[in-house]
């Protein structure tokens, strides 16, 4: 055994392996605790725990660092297409030109939902919100195409379906919510401009593709491709490990992505912002009420689980917001109001003594306003960014040979052994 930890309990020794990350990273290895000990470890909310080891993502909270597949997230924002990332990070290196134009023909084929799909989204109440509606429509994808011959076939034909999809379905749920007729994706359109034209053409007004629009939301979906164990993913891993579908796994991911702690937050900080810009409540009293132990408010959009400095994304949606809003000559309020924020939580100690910075979800849904998304959408746009992160965190999971079905213990404190009393004994 190379280096290890020991662990002396009762009678009981024990040395565990350390394993080291390709980054320096260092874990004790558990595998063994309970079997020659009896003792498991507590961590809730896991801030402590690794549930596996992946090659796809690499986070350094402390510097800002973020890499997919090694390549650092500024150099693919600046220089990648959302597909050529997709691509990297589901199959491990970028693709060649041979690669990528099969990649996009497939996307192009699996583009459309079945038809039948439609009275699904007609029967959701019409103030459903969308994340709702998507969770549950990729589940039913599995539904209209049923299991293939060969698991590999399976499962790349499903990642390809999803992947080209998915924008088809958000687009979809917003065109029915507004009582419109749906607008199909164009062979002619790439994958970032399709969507778009799906989300804002219609008959009265036909959608102008405008290239800085584009960008911005190819820089957005890149920046939300992939974040190594956070919650969604984890949640994908886990409900995958029961070896359902990928399809109700990735479902089981956008149900958790939802959640305002976690990506619903992009739209909860438009929601602060507005609270503000409306007279709600003051900045110098979001910040008084976000330092106040016994009050739940929270300085959305700020604080990170991992990123103990600025979160590098959100180093980049704030730059995309000036640049994008002087593109298109838009003078957005909330926009100096974000930045006033900024400057006032950033020169309190507070902030700065709990390392809460803005982290992706700050700035995010200035730049989704200036696109023109409804705020009820930015938690699908997060979605349809993270689905290739999920896919490739799955894939890697499914491919592991060690691959079992994950099953927590817990440390049980409820009452001793009682004995059922009948309803008319008590
Ligand atoms: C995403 O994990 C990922 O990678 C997620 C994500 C991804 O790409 O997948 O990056 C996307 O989810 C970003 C986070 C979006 N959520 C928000 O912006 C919601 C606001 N943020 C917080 O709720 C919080 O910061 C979390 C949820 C992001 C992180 O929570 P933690 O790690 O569990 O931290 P905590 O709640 O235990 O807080 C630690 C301390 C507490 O103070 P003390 O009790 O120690 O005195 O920091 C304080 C908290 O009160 N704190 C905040 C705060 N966030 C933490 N105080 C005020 N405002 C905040 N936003």
């Amino acid at each position: 055994m190379g280096e290890k930890v020991t662990i002396t309990y009762q009678d009981k020794t024990i040395d565990l392996p350390v394993i080291f990350g390709s980054e320096g990273e260092v874990a004790v290895d558990i595998t063994r605790l309970r079997a020659e000990t009896g003792i498991i470890t507590l961590d809730p909310g896991y801030a402590n725990t690794g549930s596996c080891t992946s090659s796809i993502t690499f986070m350094d909270g402390e510097k800002g660092i973020l890499r997919y597949r090694g390549i650092p997230v500024e150099e693919l924002a600046k220089h990648a297409t959302f597909k050529e990332t997709a691509y990297l990070l589901i199959n491990g290196e970028p693709p060649c030109q041979a690669e990528l134009n099969r990649f996009s023909i497939l996307l192009n084929d699996h583009s459309l939902v079945h038809e039948d799909m439609q009275s699904f989204y007609q029967n959701f109440p019409r103030q459903s919100h969308p994340m709702g509606i998507l969770s549950g429509m990729v589940n039913a994808l599995r539904f209209f195409y049923p299991e293939l011959q060969t698991l590999e076939e399976e499962i790349n034909i499903t990642v390809t379906r999803l992947l080209a999809k998915i924008r088809t379905m958000a687009a979809m749920s917003y065109k029915i919510s507004q009582g419109h007729k749906v607008v199909y994706p164009r062979p002619d359109l790439a994958y970032c401009a399709n969507f778009l034209n799906m989300m804002f053409d219609s008959p009265v007004r036909p959608y102008v593709i405008d290239e800085d629009v584009v960008n911005a939301l190819r820089v957005f979906w890149i920046l939300h491709a992939d974040h190594e164990q956070n919650c969604s993913t984890s949640a994908v891993r886990l409900v995958g490990s029961a070896r359902v579908n990928l399809y109700a796994s990735i479902s089981a991911g956008i149900s958790a992505l939802w959640g305002p702690l976690h990506g619903g937050a992009n739209q909860a900080v438009i929601e602060m912002l507005r609270s503000i810009e409306s007279g709600g409540y003051t900045i110098d009293q979001a910040v008084r009420r976000a330092k106040d132990r016994n009050d739940s408010f929270r300085l959305m959009g700020f604080g990170h689980r991992v990123y103990k400095t600025y979160d590098p994304r959100a180093k980049i949606m704030k730059k995309m917001c000036d640049k994008l809003l002087a593109k298109l000559n838009i003078k957005d309020p909330l926009l100096d109001l974000a930045k006033e924020l900024e400057e006032k939580a950033l020169s309190d100690d507070y902030f700065v003594d709990h390392h809460l910075y803005p982290n992706v979800d700050f700035y995010s849904g200035i730049v989704l306003r200036a696109i023109g998304i409804p705020t009820n959408m930015f938690t699908v746009m997060f979605a349809i960014g993270r689905l290739p992160g999920w896919i490739a965190q799955w894939k890697e999971s499914a491919d592991d040979p060690n691959w079992r079905i994950a099953r927590p213990r817990q440390i049980y404190t409820g009452p001793p052994k009682t004995n059922f009393v009948s309803i008319d004994q008590r």
